[in-house]
């Protein structure tokens, strides 16, 4: 089936959002499947800059059906901020929000404030999957009948008594009254989406699952504790938009051409100081290394190999997408992480290239890019599909294959 995935193969702000957008255009349905307010996807399209936290890329384009899918975690409120700010610019087209996502409260903001040890975004996310998890989660699905709506309510505020106390919600009648108006806004795009994903892909229509975060922020197989709540891999794909594996005929990692996290954990090749400060830049552009949700500048290194061959090994990709190479451009020598020494990186040394503008193809990259990238294709065994080397939308190059 014509089904392709865009994951991150890092800590998340690989440039998923340029990828996505370079494919959305020739996609039918766009579906982002776990996350939610934490993602943040900056895309440039001419001297126009567009931030993106909940809402796939697609609502960009012309045409494609962008979906939240089950998987996600949506604050009505924020999205409803998100999309009125998108329309005062133009139409973002067809929206569906899945029946079975799970709707960020004010309790579940309240208690990610100020980011605890793992240096949260602060969005609610965690929370509000402990709250699925613990069967307390109201979904949207619950948001469209008032009694099936007072039944959940009822569940959650006796299950967490102190914590909805704490936002004013002591009985189901209170939250009603703060739910009424966000209700009547997201009711008409509620539905069950994995159904119209599933005959999307029945009917050979092309669908591109839209990954947020990044692999080594997934809760099962990431950075454990220092990760996000959901799965970014491949396999929060199946559970996230309610498909089957048979729904993929290929997943693209993306990679940017160094490494950057933000909030805690290990990060191996990290780097301090001036080192740091260039490849992070400034804050003055929208691409700079700050974070879209929470602009916090971001931990920026060079890049880690081993960690890149464990992202392909996880989920499997059929290709790569090299971003932001020209970032590196102007580097006498690029360092590149293949191997650790217990906790000490062991670096290949690379030469540096110049600027990298009007390139057109891979074969016009100068030689040392291109030795960059066949290392990366060497220690990772997945070839490099596609590459970008500016943030304008029209400088990314290769292709991927639908199947269809
Ligand atoms: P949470 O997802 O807000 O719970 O944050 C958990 C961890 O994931 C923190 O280290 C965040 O900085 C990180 N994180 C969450 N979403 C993103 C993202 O979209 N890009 C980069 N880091 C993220």
């Amino acid at each position: 089936m014509p089904g392709i995935a865009v994951i991150g193969a890092q800590w998340g702000d690989e440039g998923k959002g340029k990828v996505v957008d370079a494919l959305a255009s020739t996609a039918d349905v766009v579906v982002r499947f776990s996350g939610g307010a934490n993602a943040g996807h900056t895309v440039v399209v001419g001297d126009q800059v567009f931030k993106l936290h909940h809402l796939p890329v697609s609502t960009l384009h012309d045409g494609p059906t962008s979906i939240l899918g089950g998987g996600m975690v949506i604050d009505p409120w924020t999205l409803r901020d998100e999309l009125e700010g998108l329309r005062a610019r133009r139409d973002p087209g067809e929206i569906w929000i899945s029946s079975d996502a799970h709707v960020v409260l004010p309790h579940h903001k309240k208690n990610d404030e100020g980011g605890g040890f793992v240096g949260t975004t602060g969005r609610g996310i965690g929370p509000a999957y402990s709250d699925k998890a613990r069967r307390l989660g109201v979904r949207f699905g619950d948001l469209l009948d008032d009694d099936a709506l007072r039944l959940v309510l009822g569940r959650l505020i006796a299950g967490k008594p102190n914590s909805t106390a704490n936002v004013g919600w002591r009985s189901v009648d209170d939250v009603f009254a703060t739910l009424e108006e966000i209700r009547a806004y997201v009711r008409p795009m509620v539905r069950d989406t994995g159904a119209l994903v599933r005959a999307a892909l029945g009917r050979g229509q092309r669908v591109l699952f839209e990954g947020g975060q990044g692999t080594m922020l997934d809760l099962a197989y990431g950075t454990y504790p220092f990760v996000t709540s959901s799965h970014p891999t491949v396999g929060g794909i199946l559970v996230g938009a309610g498909v089957s594996h048979k729904a993929l005929h290929g997943v693209y990692g993306v990679v940017k051409a160094f490494s950057s996290r933000v909030g805690h954990g290990p990060f191996p090749t990290e780097l301090s100081g001036a080192e740091a400060e260039r490849l992070r830049g400034t804050g003055s552009n929208q691409w700079d290394e700050f974070g879209t949700t929470t602009g916090r500048p971001r931990r920026v290194g060079w890049l880690d190999l081993t960690q890149v061959r464990y992202a392909c090994d996880i989920n499997g990709f059929d290709g790569l997408v090299v971003t932001k190479l020209d970032v590196l451009s102007g580097l006498d020598e690029v360092l590149v992480c293949v191997d650790h020494a217990g906790d000490r990186p062991i670096y290949e040394r690379m030469r540096g290239w110049g600027a990298l503008e009007g390139l057109g193809s891979r074969d016009a990259l100068p030689k040392a890019v291109l030795e960059y990238l066949s290392l990366i294709e060497e220690a990772t065994g997945v070839r490099v599909a596609m590459f970008s080397t500016s943030p304008d939308r029209d400088d990314t190059y290769g292709s991927v294959d639908w199947g269809a």
